[in-house]
């Protein structure tokens, strides 16, 4: 296993779009995961998409703690909480609530950014072992997974905002004692 060096905004590998994995157990497949959760964890991330480790493939890994603690401008996840591995994922936007949240990015360092989401969705996909994988979340979890599946599209979450005054630095969030919902 190895810690992968992260890219960055602005870098074009996370503008693209990335590719189906023709197989999602294959050997290299399964080693790619093994060093996306190790860059994530040592990077305190909750979730990690493969082109942010310059891999243009359709894979992401993420965890979703039941409950994020509350805004102090630090982040910290439960590292604790089932861990997802997701290859070639599908999302389906389930009615047409919408939930405001602060997210981060470890490709957009030391920002944060108020983005409003569908809150309810299901997801599919594939393990890398290529056990199907099938979903419904709603909360910081939905959050997640659609922040995470945006990076295999091109996009980053300050595409998503739609208010840049509410694009921050994680410093000043102490500021912003905005629920979360
Ligand atoms: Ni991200």
């Amino acid at each position: 296993m190895a810690i992968l060096k992260i890219a960055r905004m602005g870098h074009p590998i996370l503008a693209q779009r990335a590719q189906e994995v023709a197989d999602p157990s294959a050997p290299e497949i399964r080693h790619l995961v093994a060093d996306m959760i190790e860059t994530m964890i040592d990077a305190n991330g909750a979730g990690l998409a493969a082109p942010q480790v310059h891999v243009p493939l359709r894979v992401v890994v993420f965890q979703a703690p039941s409950e994020r603690t509350p805004d102090t401008g630090e982040e910290r996840f439960d590292h604790t909480a089932p861990l997802t591995v997701l290859v070639n994922p599908v999302i389906e936007v389930l009615g047409d609530e919408l939930d405001g949240g602060w997210e981060g990015c470890l490709s957009v360092p030391g920002m944060r950014g108020y983005v409003e989401r569908p809150a309810h969705i299901r997801y599919r996909g594939f393990d890398h072992e290529g056990r199907a994988v099938a979903r419904t979340a709603s909360g910081f979890h939905a959050r997640v997974v659609q922040h995470e599946c945006d990076h295999l599209d091109g996009i980053l979450y300050p595409k998503r905002m739609t208010d840049l005054g509410q694009l921050i630095f994680e410093s000043e969030a102490k500021h912003w004692a905005r629920d979360e919902g």
